[in-house]
């Protein structure tokens, strides 16, 4: 069956803990022939008492509306932008409300995503928070951004309106519930926050990914400056760096780090082992670490290895005495795979003031506020991703984790492919970017990508999308009868004389192949070709194994079947078969229709 909107996402959670087993061996008695009674279950759970009748939660006006909004499907879809696209390779750009975007991407990147990286407004004064709504969330979207209006926008003063805090965690919470499905289980997510908002942020991030999966707030040094009207001028932001799932993170935790440090091996016994340097045998920490104490080879002290393992290191040649001491050879070939442990990141001068100055160069033109530092990003995926990884950033501001990407798979030969999300939020009319004629930060996001792509003479181009209306009927007739399905609805529409399909009028047909792909599990990255086998015309829509073919025609009979290959699905009109070609083909070909 073809999906017409956005996953049903609790839906999902709900049928995977009705086939849990382990929930089927605590509650027994809630399967009936190996389904979950909810009902049932709802009872038991009433008749538990909650030992403790106060405890800690995090609570705030609209909490509950969260829910309502992660809960309604996206009536939205993704449509390619085609004057803007620079096809080849599976990078991605999409204009809009990452919110619907997050939704859209549910079936199709669930559990894809190794690496996360947001930088959400901070909720200063002059942030703009995007207010969400639920019902037309669409024509929200489009009036929030201007796009039906031709006036000016005027951003939301959130600290006027008494509900600041409120605001912005109505706006972050939904966001980052959705994202946290897209992650691989080994994937991490970095969330850049300053001391307004990282109070709330960390409790946030504590219940939607787990306390137990913090694994960081790295202290990053933003600015060297230092601002006199302040009792402290802060200099630091915060970084919050989650894992999908600590314990798998951890364990995997010596591809985490930074690069070795490889110099001074400047020894050799040309011996086949290679060069090595010498690094101590002592304890460190001495007797409070419980480090043995005793005498070898006329040294004393306490040591990292027990007497008899100093031996045997001593009799392979690994332990050797120096001068009055004893020294291990530590060879180049084990340095090599090794990690150093990370700390705070604030000796690097990873400033928000350089990385001003090198967009600026970059789009001859002071076009962005505060974009993050390059290498800041690049710190953060060259820990946590190698090649082939999927990184996100759905508040992409300039585009910082777009460049981060391809700068690091020039220089490690990586194929790390990025999808980076962002608001068509209007620029300031009297700002130098909106006199050079960039009217949407969106604009400067994939104008940016396209210089660091001729700068770096970048191997691959970008897939540029953006959010609108949903080429199916089906949603507008839903906002006439909201208490339909949509099931109901698409059927109603097959059969009505008067609709005579069940898309829009304006809609493109490689609007639709795509809507219909997203929908049905295909990546933005999936490939589309037309192709001619008389008396048909196709739009084949592939990605690894998978291919779908569409067909438009009015009219369609048996022989369509010889130019579909067997493993592949036809989605055509209903209306094109008549009911003994639709029996007949289902007998040979895999079909859907529309
Ligand atoms: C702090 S900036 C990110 C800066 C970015 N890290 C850089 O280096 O350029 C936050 C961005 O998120 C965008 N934004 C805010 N709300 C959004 C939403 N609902 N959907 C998509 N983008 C949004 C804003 O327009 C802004 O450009």
């Amino acid at each position: 069956m073809l999906h017409y909107d956005s996953q049903d996402i609790q839906n999902e959670q709900f049928k995977a803990l009705s086939t849990s087993k382990e929930f089927q061996a605590i509650f027994p008695e809630v399967f009936e022939d190996g389904v979950l009674n909810i009902e049932k279950f709802k009872d038991i759970l009433c008749d538990i008492k909650s030992e403790k009748t106060e405890h800690y939660s995090f609570n705030w006006s609209g909490k509950k509306e969260c829910y309502r909004i992660i809960k309604e499907k996206s009536n939205a879809t993704l449509k390619v932008d085609e004057d803007k696209t620079i096809p080849d390779g599976d990078n991605v750009f999409i204009e809009g409300d990452n919110l619907e975007v997050l939704k859209l991407l549910q079936t199709s990147y669930h559990k894809k995503i190794k690496m996360i990286y947001i930088d959400p407004p901070y909720n200063k004064d002059k942030d703009f928070v995007y207010s969400d709504t639920w019902g037309d969330t669409i024509t929200n979207y489009l009036i929030q951004t201007d796009q039906l209006r031709d006036e000016g926008y005027t951003s939301t003063k959130t600290s006027s309106t008494g509900r600041r805090h409120t605001n912005w965690l109505n706006m972050i919470y939904p966001r980052l519930w959705l994202s946290r499905n897209l992650l691989k289980d080994d994937g991490v997510i970095f969330v850049s926050i300053d001391d307004d908002e990282v109070h709330n942020l960390r409790k946030v991030m504590d219940e939607i990914y787990g306390e137990e999966n913090f694994v960081a707030n790295i202290c990053h040094k933003a600015r060297a400056s230092i601002s006199n009207d302040k009792i402290i001028s802060s200099n630091h932001n915060h970084i919050l760096f989650y894992a999908k799932n600590y314990e798998y993170v951890f364990n995997n935790r010596k591809n985490i780090g930074l690069n070795p440090n490889l110099e001074g091996f400047d020894k050799d016994d040309n011996d086949g082992e290679g060069p090595y340097k010498y690094t101590p045998v002592d304890g460190p920490g001495g007797a409070s670490k419980g480090n043995p104490y005793y005498t070898f080879e006329g040294v004393t002290g306490y040591f990292r290895y027990s007497k008899d393992e100093m031996k045997k290191k001593f009799d392979n040649g690994i332990v050797v005495k120096v001068g009055n001491g004893l020294q291990k050879k530590y060879y180049l070939k084990e340095a090599i795979n090794t990690r150093r442990t990370d700390t705070t990141w604030w000796d690097e001068k990873l400033y928000t003031s350089t990385a001003t100055t090198n967009l600026k160069k970059l789009m001859d033109g002071d076009y962005f506020t505060n974009p993050k530092p390059v290498n800041l990003i690049k710190r953060m995926l060259e820990q946590t991703t190698s090649t082939n990884d999927i990184i996100l950033d759905f508040f992409a501001g300039s585009g910082t984790t777009a460049h981060a990407v391809m700068e690091l798979n020039q220089e490690d030969g990586g194929n790390r492919n990025y999808i980076v999300v962002q608001l068509p939020e209007a620029t300031e009319p009297n700002s130098e970017a909106y006199k050079a004629g960039y009217k949407k930060i969106s604009d400067i996001t994939k104008e940016r990508i396209k210089r660091v792509i001729t700068k770096l003479d970048y191997k691959d181009g970008f897939k540029s999308y953006y959010l609108d209306n949903s080429n199916f009927q089906v949603f507008r007739e839903l906002k006439k009868r909201p208490n339909d399905s949509v099931e109901s609805i698409v059927k109603m529409l097959k059969m009505s004389v008067f609709n005579k399909n069940i898309f829009t009028q304006n809609a493109k047909e490689l609007d639709i192949v795509y809507e219909v792909g997203l929908k049905n599990g295909f990546s933005l990255s999936a490939k589309t070709e037309a192709l001619h086998v008389k008396p048909y015309t196709f739009t084949k829509l592939y990605e690894d194994e998978r291919a779908f073919y569409f067909c438009f025609a009015d009219k369609i009979v048996t022989d369509i079947a010889h130019a579909i290959p067997k493993d592949a699905k036809l989605i055509c009109y209903d209306k094109a078969l008549d009911d003994s070609t639709k029996l007949n083909l289902r007998e040979n070909i895999d079909i859907e229709t529309l």
